[in-house]
């Protein structure tokens, strides 16, 4: 098993919980693949009828590991980050989230992914994936201008501009929001709630939600895909790798 992430299962209920605390939860591709191999597996587990994902310490996800995309960047669809997306977009069986803390990039993508998102009062929303010289994945592209209309959505992904839960909520990317100490035990009541419904009526109820959504979510997808794989061997990406690395701001004045 993963360090990084806890598997844990009782009645009926698979926790995924992302362990990375000291890089903040930061998703590397071994994290990725466990992630994926979960999620596939919880299709035909006849164990699970729920998955509840949260984060360990102080967040939830700083999102993609910088140093790991730069020393292993995802070479095609099949690379761990691509077949997460695929698993947890594709997930037949209710997904609850608990947003302990900041969720930044896919911390915040794979959100949409989810069925009930609950968070921290502190948690923290980031979507910096023009800040990053990167474009958006996860289908945010398509899902978030349609769920929050396309100037909310224009500033979110162009300005890269931060909000927490009370606006998350507003905006309708989570469900509600708790005070750090009641989040974890309001995620499992609503897990256990799912838990106990008539299960194939939950399944098919899901399918018949996303369906609409669910051609144009795989396209986007592929689309956003090979883009994010071009620009994370652009120039301009290199540079802000750099510059994290480096502890400074970027510098784009170069490139035209
Ligand atoms: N990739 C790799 N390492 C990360 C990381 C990420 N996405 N996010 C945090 N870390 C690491 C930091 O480098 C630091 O490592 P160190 O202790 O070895 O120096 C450690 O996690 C703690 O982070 P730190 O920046 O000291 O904590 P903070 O509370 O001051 O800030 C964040 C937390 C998340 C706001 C900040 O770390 C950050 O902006 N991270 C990058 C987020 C990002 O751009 N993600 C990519 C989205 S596509």
């Amino acid at each position: 098993m993963s360090e990084h992430i806890l598997v844990s299962q009782e009645n009926r209920i698979l926790k995924l919980q992302l362990n990375r605390p000291e890089k903040k939860n930061a998703l590397t591709a071994e994290m990725y693949s466990k992630l994926a191999e979960e999620l596939e597996q919880a299709n035909t587990d006849p164990q699970t009828r729920v998955i509840l994902l949260t984060g360990s310490g102080d967040s939830f996800s700083s999102g993609n590991d910088l140093n790991d995309f730069l020393q292993n960047p995802p070479q095609d669809g099949s690379s761990p980050v691509f077949r997460f997306l695929k698993a947890i977009s594709t997930c037949e069986k209710p997904i609850v989230a608990a947003v302990n803390g900041i969720a930044i990039g896919i911390g915040t993508t794979m959100l949409l992914h989810c069925d009930l998102v609950y968070a921290s009062e502190t948690a923290l929303f980031q979507l910096p994936f023009v800040n990053l010289a990167l474009v958006p994945e996860a289908a945010a592209s398509y899902l978030l201008p349609q769920k929050l209309g396309y100037q909310k959505a224009a500033e979110l992904i162009y300005l890269s501009k931060k909000f927490g839960a009370a606006e998350a909520k507003e905006l309708g990317l989570v469900n509600d929001s708790f005070t750090a100490d009641a989040l974890q035990d309001n995620g499992l009541r609503v897990a256990t709630e799912l838990s106990q419904k008539a299960p194939e009526a939950l399944r098919l109820s899901k399918m018949l939600l996303k369906r609409g959504a669910a051609q144009v979510v795989a396209e986007t997808m592929q689309t956003e895909g090979e883009l994010f794989r071009q620009r994370l061997g652009s120039p301009e990406a290199q540079e802000v790798m750099q510059a994290f690395m480096q502890k400074r701001q970027p510098d784009f004045s170069k490139f035209s």
